[in-house]
């Protein structure tokens, strides 16, 4: 069975076809990055005319890297939520539009559980229930997953999101955008231990996280306590590096905390790990460290598929196709 998956829920135009929900045939991701780097984050109404611009062509690079004709397509999946509403909107009203001309089934995606299902595009011997946690730009959800399409949140971001973090903190470090990919790469050269930033664990056996007490802990390390005057003297590459460090520890600490935590309360059998910030080099480090030690293992997705793409919508669409969960044309976008 083909499936055309479209996601446009941030700030990536991306379309790709999968094979039986497992075999990627193409994968086009058209990254926004380049129209949002000088604003230091996404702007909404950017990144929907941006979707606009591209999205027939990037479904047509999708096609043609597949090598299949459009009226060979099955079904067609699309991420509805969550996301920018106006982001969301390009895709659905494309995906609607084709699955009505073309009499082809639509299915609605959760762009979190695609983020979860990334991990079974690669690897075929998960084990449920897991824990399931999904670390990108506009999220920090943790999951009990019973299968690949059957997910209860369990605790969530009441703030921040890591990724998100990441971001601002390498804007205040004048290290560009997008933060997550240059933080990793900058703090393989600084000390974790050099500066001893705060790590928001909430109340005893939370689930929630809190990632803007630590991105202002920053701040003010790095510009003085009143922030809004610029530094006094200009830091070293050394020290960029070693915030950069200390900060990513920080976040990783937490998030590896209460991954673990989760997978004890629930006796689960297995760790999924997606989103953007899991492509994080020092994250996955820690977390194979830990599941070797606790006797769970961790699965992660290979780093392209972490990120924001359309092959892990497709895949999770064709289990969901399966099960008998067929959307109707009316499905709206939930931001
Ligand atoms: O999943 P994603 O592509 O989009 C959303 O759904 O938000 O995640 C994007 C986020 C950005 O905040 C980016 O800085 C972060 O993932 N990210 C990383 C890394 N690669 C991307 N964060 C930490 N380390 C990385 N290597
Ligand atoms: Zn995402």
């Amino acid at each position: 069975m083909l499936i055309l998956g479209i996601e446009t829920s941030c700030d990536e135009t991306s379309a790709a076809v999968v094979k039986d929900g497992r075999e990627i045939l193409s994968s086009i991701i058209l990254s926004q990055d380049a129209l949002h780097r000088d604003f230091g984050g996404v702007v909404p109404e950017i990144a929907c005319r941006a979707h606009l611009e591209s999205i027939i062509g990037v479904i047509n690079a999708a096609l043609t890297d597949a090598k299949v004709q459009l009226t060979e397509i099955d079904a067609i999946a699309v991420v509805n939520t969550p996301g920018l509403i106006g982001a969301l909107l390009i895709g659905v009203t494309a995906a609607k539009t084709l699955c009505m001309v073309l009499d082809i089934p639509l299915l609605a995606i959760n762009h979190l559980h695609a983020h979860i299902y990334a991990n079974n595009l690669e690897h075929e011997d998960i084990q449920y229930p897991a824990v399931s946690l999904v670390v990108s730009g506009g999220h920090t959800t943790l999951f009990l997953s019973e299968s690949e399409t059957k997910h209860t949140p369990l605790g969530w971001t009441i703030d921040d999101a890591a990724g998100e973090a990441f971001d601002k903190v390498s804007k205040i470090l004048g290290l560009g955008y997008p933060g997550g990919p240059v933080i990793d790469r900058v703090a393989k050269g600084g000390n974790q231990c050099a500066v001893t930033f705060p790590r928001a664990y909430l109340e005893r056996d939370s689930l929630d996280f809190s990632f803007s007490g630590l991105k202002t802990a920053v701040l003010y390390h790095y510009r003085g306590q009143d922030a809004k005057t610029s530094k006094s003297k200009t830091p070293s590459d050394q020290d960029i590096a070693d915030v950069a460090a200390s900060f990513q520890e920080a976040v990783v600490d937490v998030l590896v905390d209460k991954t673990v935590m989760a997978s004890r309360i629930y006796n689960v059998r297995g760790i999924l790990m997606g989103g953007g910030v899991a492509a994080n080099s020092r994250l996955r480090q820690r977390l194979k460290d830990k599941s070797q030690e606790i006797s769970i293992p961790v699965c992660f997705p290979l780093p392209r598929l972490c990120t924001d793409n359309a092959a892990m919508v497709a895949g999770l669409a064709y289990k969901k196709y399966l099960e008998g969960d067929i959307s109707g044309l009316d499905i709206e976008a939930i931001p």
